[in-house]
This record gives structure tokens, sequence and C-alpha cells, in this order.
């Protein structure tokens, strides 16, 4: 039996909605049972001042540490794991070289394509979508199988993302399964990474028989595999991409979240020998002030930063193992950017309360951006990619699933606690904003990352 995990999400993007009262307080309450995964559970959504986050990374000078340097015996982060003292951030960088010659012309798809794919429009479609049906994908969750669970208007499966001036390549599950020949395709990241997976596994199943495929119990590590095509289709749960004591796939509902800053070992050696590899890291990164614990720590001392802060250096750890073991045309790396949330109507509809509950079309303003996506974020890793060159494509799917605010599965998934009856009386109070349904958006990325394979 596992316990949910605790988010909040600070609401810290926009400057204009200071104004913004300290609304409600949303109780998203998710419990991982056996089979379960990352689950983010608002407790509370707030606004935290920037001065107040960017206090903490004062610091007037930096030592630079060479991540994923491999380590003695000493012991690994996980569950138990904690904090023998807590200090201020002293200031490490991670230090990591990127943009070797040749990959100076960035993998970006944009460019190499002239037709900016992610940027375009929803248009409603039911003759080709969705793309399955969910009660046909025996590995559909619980979670996301948004009809299964009582939602009645289904609209939200029949919209095709239709780039601006281009069109992008039909699904072909044949086809796909042509390129994941022989080869292991890995999913690494956390419960929205999860949802891709799972997507992907019900986009190519069914023109597999069954005696031809199997899926493994769900761990830290979980594999679909296709006989036929000697090919996986795998996700690993690293939610903070470095090692961190929030590494288990149920149990992970801590008090505090501690990362090893400077190392991607314990998580890279389940995913170096992956062909094709699909990362994502964000959500966890918004859940207030993270504990480090570098690698050369003898006694457990941890020191604090905000979370944009810790993702940076993860990402900088992250970024050395790409750039030094990648090699461009062996092994296929993709990094998926921050999955939007849809917790405030007002956003949408001015004035309006509530969030994403109720909600049955997709916003139709263009480049309408919402405060569940943090520039600051997509800044910083827009700079940690570019320094990568060709070794990363970016699947940016921000603003496309910005405007999906009719994706996620609000009140109709299974909920792992028992809803109170005041829960009950208020539905938004209890919503998921956060995942989508499926079949539904995450699709759509898998459909891009096709189009880029
Ligand atoms: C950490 O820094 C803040 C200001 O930057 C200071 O107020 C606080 O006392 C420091 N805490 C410790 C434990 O040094
Ligand atoms: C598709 O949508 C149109 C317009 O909403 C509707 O008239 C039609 O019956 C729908 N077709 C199917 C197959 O659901
Ligand atoms: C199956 O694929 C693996 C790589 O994932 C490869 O090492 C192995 O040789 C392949 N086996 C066959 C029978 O093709
Ligand atoms: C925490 O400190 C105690 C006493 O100083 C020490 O015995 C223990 O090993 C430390 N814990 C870790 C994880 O290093
Ligand atoms: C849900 O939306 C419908 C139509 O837009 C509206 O009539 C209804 O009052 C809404 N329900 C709630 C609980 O907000
Ligand atoms: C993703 O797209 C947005 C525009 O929608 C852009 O501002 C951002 O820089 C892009 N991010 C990356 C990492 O390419």
């Amino acid at each position: 039996m596992a316990l949910p995990l605790t988010v909040s999400i600070s609401n810290k993007w926009s400057r204009k909605k200071r104004h913004f009262p300290l609304l409600a307080v949303f109780f998203l309450v998710l419990l991982a049972c056996s089979f379960i995964y990352i689950e983010f559970s608002i407790q509370q959504i707030h606004q935290s001042p920037d001065h107040v986050l960017h206090s903490q990374r004062q610091t007037s000078s930096f030592t630079y540490v060479k991540p994923n340097l491999p380590k003695g015996a000493s012991d690994v982060l996980d569950g138990s794991s904690s904090c023998n003292s807590t200090r201020n951030y002293s200031g490490k960088k991670i230090r990591w070289v990127g943009k070797d010659a040749e990959s100076n012309q960035r993998r970006s798809i944009s460019q190499e394509n002239s037709c900016d794919v992610f940027s375009g429009k929803w248009v409603f479609d039911n003759q080709s979508y969705p793309l399955y049906k969910e009660s046909d994908c025996p590995y559909m969750s619980d979670q996301l199988a948004c009809h299964k669970h009582g939602r009645s208007d289904l609209q939200y499966q029949h919209w095709r993302w239709q780039p601006h001036n281009c069109n992008l390549k039909r699904w072909d599950a044949t086809e796909m399964w042509e390129k994941l020949r022989g080869k292991r395709l890995m999913f690494v990241g956390d419960s929205l990474n999860r949802g891709q997976w799972i997507s992907m596994v019900c986009l190519l199943q069914s023109v597999i028989p069954a005696n031809k495929r199997s899926m493994t119990p769900n761990a830290q590590l979980t594999i679909f595999r296709a006989e036929e095509y000697n090919a996986t289709v795998e996700f690993l749960w690293a939610p903070l991409l470095v090692e961190s004591n929030s590494d288990d796939p149920v149990n992970h509902r801590l008090s505090e979240r501690i990362i090893r800053p400077d190392s991607v070992l314990k998580h890279s050696a389940q995913w170096e020998h992956a062909d094709i590899l699909v990362f994502n890291s964000y959500l966890w990164w918004r859940q207030g002030p993270v504990k480090l614990q570098w690698s050369g720590e003898e006694n457990g001392a941890c020191e604090e930063l905000d979370g944009l802060g810790a993702m940076e250096l993860a990402m900088g750890a992250w970024a050395d193992w790409i750039a030094s073991k990648v090699i461009p045309l062996k092994k296929h790396v993709f990094f998926v950017t921050m999955s939007p949330t849809h917790f405030w109507k007002g956003e949408w509809e001015a004035g309006s309360k509530g969030n994403c509950y109720n909600e049955t079309r997709p916003i139709d303003r263009e480049g309408h951006w919402g405060s569940g996506s943090d520039l600051a974020t997509m800044r910083m890793v827009d700079k940690m990619v570019s320094g990568l060159g060709s070794k990363v494509t970016v699947i940016n799917i921000t603003q496309l699933s910005e405007y999906r605010k009719d994706g996620h599965p609000s009140i109709y998934r299974k909920f792992w606690e028992t809803l109170s009856p005041q829960q009950l009386g208020n539905p938004a109070s209890y919503s998921d904003c956060i995942h989508w349904c499926l079949p539904g958006v995450p699709d759509v990325w898998n459909e891009l990352l096709f189009h880029f394979l």
C-alpha cells in the first residue's frame, strides 16, 4: 500500500496576477496503490513572490562541480534517506561541456522542416480521432480512463492538432513498429511522461496479437514487449532525473525532497542501452524548496534551494550525461517540455472561478498561456538543450497543450482515497487538472514523436 505524494505548486509565473487572491485550496487526493505511480496531490496553490524564490540563490561566488563521477560504495538515496543538517545553498554549480563542433545545428524540429509543427490549432475531427478506443487498450490506466469513470462528453477525444503551415505525418502503428524493430524505446520521467508512455503502448498494441506481446509488472522500470519486432516500449520512473529519495514508483509520499544534484548514474545505468529516449521533468520541481545532498557529502548534510534552481542543477547533470555519452546517429534523445495545468478558470474566462472541471472545449485564443507553465523554467530548458546541439530533439508540447483545458480527467478518474461528502459536494475541489485523459492530448505528443523519428 502506498501513499500519495503531496505537491503544492507555486503560482509564481505571472506578475500581473499578483492581485489574484490566495483563492482556494485544492485537494487532489491521489492514493497510490500497488500498481499506480506518481501522483500529484495539490494541497495548496499559492503565489510565491519571485523575490523570495530568488533570494535563496543569491550567492556571490560559484564553485563548479563535475557531475556523474563514479562514487565509491557510499549509499544511494531512497525513501528512508534524510538530511542530518540543512544549510543554505552554497552556490555550487554543475559544470558540463556542451556544444561540440558538430552539434551547433541544433536538431530543432521547427528549423529542420521549415515548418513549426508546434504552432497551430486544434481542429475537431471525429472521423479520424480518437486513434484507439479507451476500452480496447488493456494497458489503460484507471487514472486516465475518463469515459470509464463517468465522463459523458467525449469531444475531448476528437481533436486533431493542425500545424499552421504543414500537416503532421499520419499516425501509423505498423510503420512505428518498423522504426522500433530490434530497438528499445524508453520514456524516463514522472507521471505525465508515464501517461505518454501508456498512450504510446495503447497506440501500438492493437496491431500485435495478444499472445505476442507482454507487459512486466509495475516497477521502477516497466517494459512492454512485442515479440515479432523484438522491440520494447519502456517506462523508467525518475521524476527528478537525478538520483533522489523519490525514486520508488509507488511509495514516494515524503515530507521532503532530497536529490543528489550531481548524479544521474543511478538512473542512467538503466537507460543507457535504450536506443530512443524520451525525457521529461517539470512539476516535481514546483513543490517548493528541494534539499541537495552532494555526492561528496559525507555526513548526510544538505543544502536547500528553490525548485527552479534545483531543476537547473539536475538538468545540468543530465546534460552532462547526454553530452558525453550520446552519439546522435546511434541514440535518439527527446526532451518533452512542461505539461500545463489548468487550475485557474479566470485565466481563460476573465472573472470566473473554478478550474478544468466541467470544461468541454479547448481554448480558442491563439497564444494563450497560463500560470501553470513557468516561463523561467522554459528559458532554462531552452538554454540547456541548446547547449546539447543535435544530441537532443525538443518536443515542445507546452503551447499546444495549454489550449486543452478540456483534456484533463477532472473528477472522471479513479481516486484512491474515499472522497468526503464535502468534496463530492464541490467537485472542483478534487479535480485532477494535471494529468490527461486517454485517448487524448498525449496521443498527439506521440504523433509528434512519430513525426520526428
Ligand atoms: C539563509 O539565508 C537567508 C537569507 O539569504 C538568511 O536569512 C538565513 O538566516 C540563512 N539560513 C541559514 C541557516 O544560514
Ligand atoms: C461528427 O460530428 C458532427 C458534428 O458535430 C456530427 O454531425 C456527426 O454525427 C459526428 N459523426 C460521428 C461519426 O460521430
Ligand atoms: C533483439 O534486440 C536486441 C536489442 O534490443 C538485440 O541485442 C538482439 O540481438 C535482438 N535479437 C534478435 C533475435 O534480433
Ligand atoms: C548523521 O550524523 C550522525 C552523527 O553525526 C552520523 O552517525 C550519521 O552517519 C549521519 N548520517 C548520515 C546519513 O551520514
Ligand atoms: C457545467 O457547465 C454547464 C454548461 O456549460 C453549466 O450549465 C453547469 O452549471 C456547469 N456545472 C457546474 C457545476 O459548474
Ligand atoms: C517552446 O515553445 C515556446 C512557444 O510556444 C517557446 O517560447 C519556447 O522557447 C519553446 N521551448 C523550447 C525548449 O524550445
